[in-house]
């Protein structure tokens, strides 16, 4: 016997692995192999082993031999045994030996930036604990047997059919359950169409000049290249778009220069995917949070066979959830779920129905709209700020979205990004953002998270970052 799983989950409410290596008498084999497991801390102190019976049974010798093993290990104080409560390992403050391998002390917890005010995140002490958990009970009382076994690539129907009608009412989308495959997110998404020879798209790919390095990194790393379009206070210069058959835009909401994409822009977009068989990459990070008019819906319902929409929860409640969608045109869809896998490999299944019933039930609405309240009081907040403290600094970007773009006076970014560090604020400056090939003007400024803190530590985070802008 080499080594064996001991399955007693219903007697000790655990497997238990013993290596019993080596010939000889079974009694010594055991004594070694819990000895060891108790070592190394694989077996906790307080765990409970079997009775003797079932662990006999399971490994298949005697039962005289266990109960001399036991006997033998609580002499030599690695297990203790009392009336009523069975034999457990010894309560130690830590495995004994030099040969521990399980860390009996936390490693001490990295300390986050004193002011955090990075774009990218929502509000995590906001997260809808209670309604989540709520929709998470439901979803898995109501969930069929098979949705236990391997999931659907295209993922799951209920949350398909619960985002065609949401994402048409709130997004203007137009589009059926079979045209959405549920991904991960925005950057999963980027994989999915650009998975070399299994991908749908293939480089150059037109981006806009300012965007988030993270996702051209990913599409360098894809072999794609991207190629920079200027950016003016109406959005993208679509008008400036060549040879190339894809165009990644953030219509609602530039990133992160905070403009929407001008209607007349949206249309030229489209325009130029029709005119040349190409598609426009529609990033619908934040649509939903838009403060001062209606949200601007999603460039996909001007022609849903040229644009790819892509969103996810990110933003509305958590990029720890690992949740998005793709709303894809017909000619495309074979090929996004050929790319995905046979079976779903990303997108937890039980956290997919959990959104479909989140959506539903009305919570993810309440939710959106809660924090839109919310983050517009911060975003109100950042400019009463400024207009008191630093009114030569242009705030830019705040009709929508979770950030800002403070305006600087020329030649002054890079200062004001080091005094920031000196005073632990974190911020980025817009220069982060800028493509390298990129030719436009580049204005100094700073992009400002107001989601990022929690609220108590909001008011502080704003009078530290007025501490750091330049004097006017
Ligand atoms: C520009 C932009 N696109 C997309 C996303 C969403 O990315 P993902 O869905 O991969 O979390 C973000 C960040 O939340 C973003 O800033």
């Amino acid at each position: 016997m080499a080594d064996s799983w001991v399955n007693s989950a219903e007697r000790i409410g655990a497997d238990l692995h013993l290596e019993m290596a080596g010939a000889g008498p079974r009694r010594a084999a055991l004594i070694r192999a819990l000895r060891e497991a108790v070592r190394s801390g694989r077996l906790a102190p307080g765990t409970r082993l079997p009775p003797y019976r079932s662990l006999a049974a399971d490994l298949g010798v005697a039962r005289n031999t266990v109960a001399d093993t036991y006997a033998e290990l609580v002499a030599e104080g690695w297990l203790t045994a009392r009336q009523g409560s069975g034999t457990r390992v010894a309560e130690r403050a830590e495995p004994l030996g030099a040969h521990a391998r399980v860390p009996t002390k936390a490693p001490p917890r990295a300390r986050g930036p004193r002011h955090d005010l990075r774009q990218g995140t929502p509000d995590a002490s906001s997260f809808p604990r209670a309604a989540w958990l709520a929709s998470y009970r439901r979803a898995l009382q109501q969930a069929p047997n098979e949705a236990f076994g391997p999931g659907d690539p295209a993922g799951r129907i209920e949350l398909r059919r619960a985002l065609t009608e949401y994402l048409a009412r709130a997004r203007g989308v137009r589009t059926e359950p079979e045209r959405i495959v549920i991904c991960s997110g925005f950057a999963h998404a980027l994989r999915l169409l650009f998975a070399g020879t299994g991908g749908v798209l293939r480089g150059p790919l037109a981006v806009e000049s300012y965007g988030l390095g993270f996702h051209r990194e990913l599409l360098a790393t894809a072999a794609v290249r991207t190629v920079p379009l200027p950016l003016d206070e109406d959005g993208a210069l679509v008008g400036e778009l060549g040879r190339e058959r894809a165009v990644l835009l953030t219509p609602a909401h530039q990133f992160p220069t905070g403009g929407p994409l001008h209607p007349s822009r949206r249309a030229a977009a489209v325009d130029w995917a029709r005119a040349r068989g190409g598609v426009i990459l529609e990033d619908d990070y934040d649509g939903e949070f838009r403060y001062d008019r209606k949200p601007v819906g999603a460039v996909q319902g001007l022609d849903p066979e040229r644009v790819i929409h892509i969103g996810s929860v990110s933003k509305s409640l958590s990029p720890a959830l690992r949740l998005g969608w793709m709303v894809v045109p017909e000619r495309y869809v074979d090929g996004v779920l050929a790319a995905k896998g046979e079976r779903e490999a990303w997108a937890s299944v039980p956290d997919q129905l959990t959104l479909a019933d989140f959506i539903v039930s009305g919570s993810y609405d309440r939710h959106v709209r809660r924090m839109r309240q919310r983050y517009r009081v911060r975003r109100d907040r950042l400019v009463a700020a400024l207009a008191t403290h630093a009114p030569h600094v242009e705030v830019t970007g705040i009709a929508a979205g979770l950030h800002a773009v403070l305006r600087l006076p020329p030649g002054t970014e890079q200062s004001v990004v080091k005094a920031a560090v000196w005073q632990e604020v974190a911020l980025d400056g817009l220069a982060e953002f800028r493509h390298p090939a990129a030719t436009m003007s580049a204005p100094d400024g700073l992009v400002v998270g107001y989601a990022t803190p929690a609220e108590h530590a909001y008011g502080a985070a704003l009078d530290a970052l007025c501490g750091v802008l330049p004097p006017g």
